[in-house]
């Protein structure tokens, strides 16, 4: 058996070709795919404007400055990538946690006791954790009570839904980013993009990707003009060319990551592993998280970890809460009260979730797994 990682992408010759076709073409980079691929993302999103840039963090960033002024309060979950409260840090904003809910979600009801106590709370940044959106409902009523900016880091749930709301397609939001790493649905190797039904929010973010330069029709033909100070966050036309290919297979992709999904949700059916929540139709499950308790059993977490590496198979952890982590303490966070995500992080960690997971792979990882946990 080869080694089984948790996520990985599926390229095919076609994706190879589109590629190829492009380094044959007279533009790498600032060239006609990247609006291609932009306008792809935004139809399947349903989405007015959408921007690709060089990875998800980027995004973050340029969504970040977007929204955002110096000693902002924004409310957001513990339990993402680093990434998602760091570009609240890129602007000199200051994230505050906020416990999670049995689902790995940010608690919305605890948002909302947040913003009942302080007035002056900005924007709140939620994470569709593992593909899995959060309610949609209690998002518009948030966002409609108190007056807050709202941003969704749809990092992991491209192609999610929630009662007909789809991901990225900011109905309830200012903006939401996607990323395309190798391990996420679609991948463009680094990669992302910001989707946001403001038009003032675009012509921003368009302006901040490249140097925050501004060219008008009236202008001479050398001239520009930098209004804002921005960046170079921009996306090739070779990595564009990859996203355009792989979104044509994303339902596909999402399909086959149900019937896994659906797999182990019977394979673990009165078993001591928990699923972090069995088959909604909901999540696009960038991940399967299952729970463990530990404290039952003989093994301990690091022991499991190391048990099933040596049996090839690279299960993961998602996350380690961002506010315990040494830069974050640095700055005087990590003590506040989030019970469920500490019990969270002690039984989690996430099962291989990949498009070309075999059957025969799947079930080796479930009969290895449970033989472990049952010593
Ligand atoms: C929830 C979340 N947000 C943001 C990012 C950042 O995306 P990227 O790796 O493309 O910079 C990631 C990446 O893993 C993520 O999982």
């Amino acid at each position: 058996m080869n080694f089984i990682p948790y996520g990985k992408q599926l390229i095919e010759q076609d994706d190879i070709q589109s590629v190829i076709d492009v380094l044959k073409s007279d533009y790498l980079t600032t060239g006609p795919k990247i609006k291609e691929f932009e306008n792809a993302i935004a139809k399947y999103s349903n989405v007015k404007y959408c921007i690709a840039v060089s990875n998800g963090t980027a995004a973050l960033h340029l969504a970040s400055l977007t929204l955002l002024n110096k000693g902002d309060k924004v409310i957001t979950t513990p339990n993402s990538f680093l990434a998602t409260s760091n570009s609240i840090l890129y602007v000199g904003a200051k994230p505050i946690f906020v416990d999670i809910a049995k689902d790995g979600n940010i608690d919305l009801d605890l948002c909302e006791e947040e913003l009942k106590k302080d007035s002056n709370i900005k924007a709140i940044y939620v994470v569709a954790f593992s593909g899995n959106m959060v309610n949609q409902d209690k998002l518009k009523y948030l966002r409609d009570t108190y007056s807050i900016l709202i941003l969704e880091d749809n990092a992991h749930a491209i192609g999610a839904s929630y009662n007909g709301i789809k991901s990225g397609s900011c109905v309830n939001s200012d903006i939401s980013i996607f990323s395309f790493h190798p391990v996420k649905h679609i991948t463009t190797g680094e990669g992302g993009a910001i989707t946001t039904n403001s038009k003032d929010i675009y012509e921003k973010l368009l302006s901040l990707r490249a140097h925050g330069i501004v060219k008008t029709s009236d202008m001479k033909p050398w001239e520009y003009e930098m209004k804002d100070l921005g960046y170079n966050y921009r996306i090739t036309d070779i990595q564009c060319a990859l996203g355009i290919s792989q979104l044509k297979k994303l339902s596909e992709f999402i399909k086959r990551r149900f019937e896994i999904a659906k797999q182990y949700d019977n394979a673990f059916l009165d078993s001591i592993v928990q699923p972090l929540y069995t088959f909604n139709g909901k999540s696009s499950y960038h991940l399967y998280v299952v729970q463990v308790d530990f404290s039952k059993l003989s093994i301990s977490k690091v022991d499991l970890f190391n048990e099933l590496r040596k049996k090839d198979i690279g299960i993961q952890l998602h996350y380690i809460p961002i506010n315990k982590q040494p830069y974050y303490k640095s700055l005087g966070y990590g003590n506040e009260v989030t019970p469920n995500m500490d019990e969270y992080y002690n039984k989690c960690f996430s099962l291989p979730m990949y498009p070309m997971l075999s059957n025969k792979e799947q079930d080796y990882v479930i009969r290895i797994l449970l033989k472990v946990l049952n010593g």
